[in-house]
């Protein structure tokens, strides 16, 4: 098969997250998330997240999104999100259709969401013939690999908290900001006041599963019908729960995010001073943006799977993942050179 830059999804499990699968695979255990592994998970994340954390694990990051939104929002209400974000462009209208929650998106900077636009789009407030805006989405790191610091989360969410809105954080790589920010997953949410996470998993090594963290207990009470309904109850809830504990467990988490962003800082370097290769974003976690002459995309893709973020500008998006080599870095890095030349 084909190597590439195309997803963090794209590379297989990670040995010591399939072992524990493995590790798993034994007799019989109960299911929907009775068994002993859900609880050790359960302990894990409490660790990482504070010990009122509520957690429930789905099969993926849409459902995951979907279900964080609905347990926030009434059909009358909206969810702020920006205008790339995974929510409003790839997640095929589901927020709208299975959460019923109206999205506002707003005009995003390096990806991410301006306070004046939330501040200019939170209006008529108790206005019955208006969607009542109810909660934030932002996602860490954004679409375009950027991340929030620490500031600009608190004012956003100091904001909210003042505006009575619920923040959600869709975090299908929160383990990458953190990494390059060299926080905790606990204070790049909970302690900043977040009341509901999309935690990822699959992107980051995991086989399968994305968990949703309620950090405010408060959005959990009906999560388990709601989850049921939508069709996202895991019933071997064991094998999602063991791939987290030794996700969360000795620092894996952080080990897989850093090698990721180290490669997509060295393939940002390698590529920077190529000829023709403009590098469009600041390199904050595990993916490079570049606009590359239309006539590369073809001969690179034909090497390197990656795709195409922008058909207009032909900006291509760049992600590595846990198991990149620096001999992928090296070898797409020379293929664009030679492309160059
Ligand atoms: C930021 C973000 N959120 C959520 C998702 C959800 O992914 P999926 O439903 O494909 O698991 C993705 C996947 O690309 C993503 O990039």
């Amino acid at each position: 098969m084909r190597r590439g830059f195309g997803s963090d999804n794209h590379s297989g499990v990670h040995p010591q997250i399939l072992a524990a699968m493995v590790a798993a695979n034994v007799e019989h255990a109960p299911s929907y998330g009775t068994d002993e592994w859900s609880e050790l998970a359960l302990k894990a994340f409490r660790e990482h997240f504070g010990p009122s954390a509520q957690v429930f694990f789905v099969f993926n990051g849409t459902a995951a999104n979907v279900l964080s939104l609905k347990s926030a929002a009434k059909t009358f209400q909206s969810c702020y999100c920006t205008d790339i974000s995974h929510l409003n462009v790839d997640e095929c209208g589901a927020p709208e259709v299975m959460a019923g929650v109206k999205l506002i998106s707003l005009p995003s900077k390096l990806g991410k969401i301006q306070l004046e636009e939330l501040k200019k789009a939170h209006i008529r407030r108790g206005d019955q013939h208006c969607s009542q805006g109810q909660i934030i989405s932002l996602t860490q790191p954004t679409e375009v690999g950027t991340c929030y610091s620490l500031r600009e989360l608190n004012e956003i969410i100091s904001w909210a908290k003042s505006e009575r809105l619920y923040v959600h954080i869709d975090g299908a790589r929160l383990a990458n900001a953190a990494t390059t920010l060299g926080l905790s997953l606990r204070s790049l949410t909970t302690e900043l006041g977040v009341d509901v996470v999309s935690f990822g998993g699959t992107k980051n090594g995991l086989m399968m599963g994305e968990a949703v963290v309620f950090l405010n207990p408060q959005l959990a009470t009906d999560f388990k019908y709601h989850r049921k309904q939508l069709g996202q109850l895991p019933s071997k809830t064991r094998f999602i729960a063991a791939q987290f504990t030794a996700y969360l467990q000795n620092n894996l988490w952080k080990d897989i995010a850093t090698h990721s962003c180290n490669m997509a800082e060295s393939l940002a370097q390698r590529v920077s001073d190529i000829r023709a290769v403009q590098v469009t974003h600041p390199r904050e976690s595990n993916a490079v943006f570049a606009k590359i002459p239309k006539e590369w995309i073809k001969p690179l893709r034909e090497k390197y799977f990656f795709y195409v973020w922008n058909e207009h500008t032909f900006e291509c998006r760049w992600i590595t993942s846990w198991d990149t080599t620096p001999e992928d870095i090296d070898g797409f890095s020379q293929s664009l050179k030679e492309l160059s030349q």
